[in-house]
């Protein structure tokens, strides 16, 4: 067990605003699903959805994700953005800054970002984020913020499906770091991020971002969700979290998309 998450110790780690009100689960589907849930039944900013294992975890693209009791810190995280649309791939960028900085301040592990926001050690994916929208008469009615990082797995335990591309904190951390404190550390950076944010400050997270960056100036192949890919140079973060590349002499700017190989 990699410090066992309860309603009180999650509570007692707890040192911001998000994290109020709480949800703990031991089981169940989809902690993204049951927050979003909650945000159309009126929860505020700030309410946070913790569940010690997933049944029905989701990824990106309609990928499922591997939750097994005891190994994860899986959460997700209802907020009310006030700000516009256009600065929603930007929150996803923040989310995966804030991940990547609680983890290093919790765990002392030097992480990298594989853009949009995958956190990585040394090539291998550590968490994952994955951020969902509700829209009400064309305006943001809540995000939904959900985070799953690897936390108790070691080498040898990872399991063999993805065992070629995940890591895991117990495999690189000196010590075994509990999981309400990793909590309470991605929380405190992320709303850092989101008030900056909110105040219309974004070079800080695209600072951050760019700094971790694991593909900016690399070559890459930029694979999309309907089979087609490109294959460029990373270039450069826009003010909207998009990627720019560049191919064959020519710059496009990526809003979606997943960055498979690096060379
Ligand atoms: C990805 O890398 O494709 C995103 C993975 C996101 C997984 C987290 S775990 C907590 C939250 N609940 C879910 O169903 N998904 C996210």
């Amino acid at each position: 067990m990699s410090g066992d998450l309860t309603q009180t110790s999650i509570a007692d780690a707890l040192t911001g605003r998000f994290g109020s009100p709480l949800r703990f689960h031991e089981s169940i589907g989809s902690t993204n699903s049951d927050a979003l849930a909650w945000a159309v039944e009126g929860a505020p900013e700030g309410a946070l959805v913790v569940a010690e294992h997933q049944t029905n975890g989701r990824g990106r693209w309609g990928r499922s994700w591997v939750s097994e009791p005891g190994h994860l810190l899986q959460f997700s995280l209802v907020l009310r953005p006030k700000f516009s649309l256009d600065k929603m791939g930007l929150l996803t960028t923040a989310v995966g800054l804030a991940t990547a900085e609680g983890v290093e301040d919790s765990a002392g592990i030097k992480t990298g970002i594989k853009w949009p926001n995958d956190v990585m050690v040394v090539e291998r994916k550590l968490s994952g984020v994955l951020v969902e929208t509700r829209m009400l008469d064309e305006s943001v009615d809540a995000a939904i913020v959900g985070v799953g990082i690897n936390v108790g797995w070691t080498e040898s335990d990872v399991p063999a499906n993805i065992s070629e591309r995940a890591t895991s904190i117990a495999i690189w951390a000196e010590e075994p770091v509990p999981r309400p404190a990793l909590l309470a550390a991605v929380l405190l950076r992320l709303e850092t991020y989101y008030d900056e944010l909110a105040a219309g400050r974004v070079e800080p997270i695209l600072d951050g971002a760019a700094d971790r960056s694991v593909v900016l100036g690399r070559e890459v192949v930029a694979r999309f969700i309907d089979g087609s890919f490109l294959i460029g140079r990373a270039l450069s973060l826009t003010t909207t979290g998009a990627l720019e590349i560049e191919v064959e002499g020519e710059s496009r700017t990526l809003n979606v998309g997943e960055i498979e190989q690096l060379r």
